[in-house]
């Protein structure tokens, strides 16, 4: 967990250096897989994994449901890396440890990012398992100074202030949205507007609700630090969230939100998601 390391243009290359030496695969696109959803990388040709704790000064992961490994391999005639695990600030990790793996990925050759995660539906319209393309954030640790860009801004990988008006690309969910329609997905298909908060606990039934009259419409604990790190060094970003539990909004319901139903739910839902990354990759 936190640890010294510094997402530094000198240590990513060293990092990246490393990897070169263990494939020659240069990877054009970079996926980063959600809670229980893994097996996308299922849909990677010719793998190469490399475990992360191979990898030095490379975080390790700590919360069931995420193995720790890079793939690199082909889906279609791309070149992809896959991230089967991914690293949350509420595990004590730091904005360095967050931001390392893109920065690799970026040195690395990626151009375009594309990231999933597990997330609870706020939008009384969502069911369990449908997937919400993000169109725009509102993520609470970035308004509130835990933004992983926090800290001396580094120059080789991006400027200062960075726009988040075009954080997630046009082209990419238009695509997907033509993608779902074809494969007979479009009805569990929709776009909104995801709200990170630090966790790990779910929220409350009132923390919910005010979630929802802001204006989200699922709720999670990652992709928002990624995202900006990736917009930060200029990768193009498409991402989407998995409802994997309905929020609660009555204080008297008997049901809780748990971890266990995030990871059979994503389970369900693993090859919907993996053919629509599959047909954008190919047409990207
Ligand atoms: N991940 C999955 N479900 C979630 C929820 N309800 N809140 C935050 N993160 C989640």
């Amino acid at each position: 967990m936190s640890s010294n390391v510094k997402a530094d243009y000198s240590t990513v290359s060293a990092i990246a250096k490393f990897i070169r030496a263990r494939t020659s695969i240069k990877p054009e696109v970079g996926i980063i897989c959600g809670s229980g959803l893994g097996k996308l990388a299922d849909s990677v040709k010719n793998p190469v994994v490399i475990k992360y704790e191979e990898i030095p000064n490379f975080p390790r992961v700590t919360v069931d449901g995420h193995q720790g490994n890079l793939v690199f391999g082909t889906i279609g005639t791309k070149n992809v890396v896959m991230m089967q695990g991914r690293f949350h600030m509420y595990e004590g990790y730091s904005r360095h440890e967050v931001a390392l793996p893109i920065r690799l990925m970026k040195l690395l050759g990626v151009t375009t990012l594309l990231v999933s995660n597990a997330a609870g539906g706020l939008n009384a319209n969502y069911k369990l398992g449908d997937l919400v393309i993000i169109k725009d954030h509102i993520s609470f640790p970035g308004l509130s100074l835990n933004n992983v860009l926090v800290g001396a801004n580094d120059a080789d990988f991006g400027v200062r202030f960075i726009a988040t008006s075009d954080a997630y690309s046009t082209d990419l969910r238009q695509l997907a949205l033509s993608i779902a329609k074809e494969q007979n997905v479009a009805d569990i298909v929709h776009q909104g507007v995801y709200v990170h908060v630090g966790g790990p606990n779910y929220e409350s039934p009132a923390e919910c609700k005010m979630l929802r009259m802001l204006g989200a419409d699922v709720v999670g604990m990652s992709t928002v630090p990624e995202v900006l790190i990736a917009r930060h060094c200029d990768l193009k970003v498409f991402a989407v969230s998995l409802v994997t539990n309905i929020s609660i909004l009555n204080e008297e319901s008997k049901e809780k939100a748990n971890h266990e139903e995030v990871l059979s739910t994503a389970a369900i839902r693993t090859i919907t998601l993996q053919k629509i990354f599959e047909e954008m990759i190919k047409r990207m």
